[in-house]
């Protein structure tokens, strides 16, 4: 995918004399240390990331360690102290005013946490906001609005104030105000933070449903990790100011960067984060028309399985128990054929294990196909359950759930 957004050992210092500030941290000293002897806070210190086109960056963190000042770097609603941003190749951190003006318009829009939207006009005179002030006339803008109150539900409720809706309602609006402009660049700070929980799990969802639609470039910011894991193609997680660790979900909570990483990832649902793939093991498959019962009795015993898939001709046809196999090759004449069981688990491989735990049920290994529906691994009951334990990690717990 292409890189849509590049910035580059990004810092921002408030205070009296930034400059001084980022040579002490390029010296290696730490945000409390430049704070106890300068008084300057350091709100972002040296940023490095890229965000590919169409990709959904989550940047998730504690209150104060920096995403906001990080976000509104990007469309300079903050300037920052040094650091370069790129957006497709081109500097915005050196944009002179047109330039700045003109990307904001083209490429950039913003929605925050309290939506910002004018209490006194109706709910399609803010979605028509950006576009009035591009210039667009009257009635294009408000066919444009409509479109797009639409695509968030709310078309029955153009004529209405601000007031008289909801917070997540009016958090829609927010977002149909920002797609209204068609901006290539969306940029998201907390904005579902102050939705109650139902209505902020709705929101998700129909963001990632509109996302599969219009396949924008979102940097999205929360202080919440399951947010981030839902959310979330690449998660970055910052603390004081810099990123600890930058992966997909199943990356950060497979192998979290460090004990503040580990502390946040320790109660969160795995079942919602692992896939079938995560725990797949090699599928070992039997050849019904070549494999004697022996040859599957002792791959059996040699892999300490308790059960393998069978082929013929290599299409899967089933799956044979040792169990079943042992008794019966005790009669004479057993063959495979007559053990095989038809009835068994299948999943894709992008299947999240929470809903493998019916299938795992039936303590048969769980067949994973790939697209074309081919065996292309089994997940032993073992193995899922496995995944779903928390691994051992020393670090403190950090408050997930503190505002942002
Ligand atoms: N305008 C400002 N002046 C001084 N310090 C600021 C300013 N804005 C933010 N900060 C400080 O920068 C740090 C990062 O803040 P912020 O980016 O708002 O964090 P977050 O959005 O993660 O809660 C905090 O220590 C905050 O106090
Ligand atoms: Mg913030």
């Amino acid at each position: 995918m292409r890189e849509k957004l590049l910035v580059e050992n990004l810092v921002k210092v408030f205070g009296e004399d930034p400059g001084r500030a980022v040579r002490m941290l390029e010296s290696g000293r730490s945000k409390p240390e430049i704070l106890e002897e300068t008084g300057m806070t350091v709100g972002v210190s040296g940023v490095d990331f890229t965000v590919r086109e169409g990709e959904i960056f989550v940047v998730m963190g504690l209150s104060g360690s920096g995403k906001s000042t990080l976000i509104r770097m990007i469309n300079r609603l903050i300037d920052p102290s040094s650091g370069n941003i790129m957006i497709d190749g081109e500097s915005i951190t050196e944009a002179n005013d047109d330039a700045l003006r003109r990307i904001r318009r083209d490429k950039l829009a913003m929605v925050f946490q309290h939506f910002a939207l004018f209490p006194h006009r109706s709910v399609r005179e803010n979605v028509e906001f950006g576009l009035k002030t591009r210039g667009i006339v009257p009635r294009e803008r408000r066919a444009r609005a409509m479109e797009m109150l639409e695509q968030v539900g709310l078309e029955a409720w153009a004529e209405a104030t601000p007031g008289a809706l909801s917070g997540g309602m009016q958090q829609r609006v927010g977002l149909a105000r920002a797609l209204a402009v068609d901006p290539e660049v969306l940029l998201m700070d907390e904005p579902f933070s102050a939705l109650d929980p139902l209505i902020r799990a709705d929101m998700q969802g129909e963001l990632l449903q509109l996302q599969h639609k219009l396949k924008k470039t979102i940097v999205f910011i929360t202080h919440d990790l399951d947010e981030a894991l839902i959310l979330g193609d690449r998660i970055a997680i910052m603390e004081e100011g810099r990123f600890v660790q930058v992966g997909t979900a199943e990356e950060i909570v497979a192998d979290p960067a460090s004990d503040y990483v580990a502390a946040f990832t320790r109660d969160i649902d795995r079942g919602r984060v692992f896939t079938a793939e995560s725990v797949m093991a090699p599928a070992e498959a039997l050849d019904l028309a070549q494999d004697a019962p022996q040859t599957a009795l002792e791959r059996m015993e040699r892999l300490g399985r308790d059960a393998l898939y069978v082929e013929e001709g290599g299409t899967l046809t089933g799956v044979v128990r040792y169990r079943d196999l042992a008794a019966a090759t005790r009669i004479n004449g057993a063959n495979l054929r007559g053990q095989v069981i038809t009835d068994y688990p299948t999943v894709a491989a992008d299947t999240h294990l929470h809903r493998m735990f019916r299938l795992c049920a039936s303590g048969l290994p769980v067949a994973v196909l790939d697209r074309e529906g081919r065996l292309a691994g089994v997940a032993e009951p073992d193995a899922v359950f496995g995944q779903l334990a928390p691994r051992e990690n020393g670090g403190g717990a950090p408050e997930t759930r503190m505002q942002g």
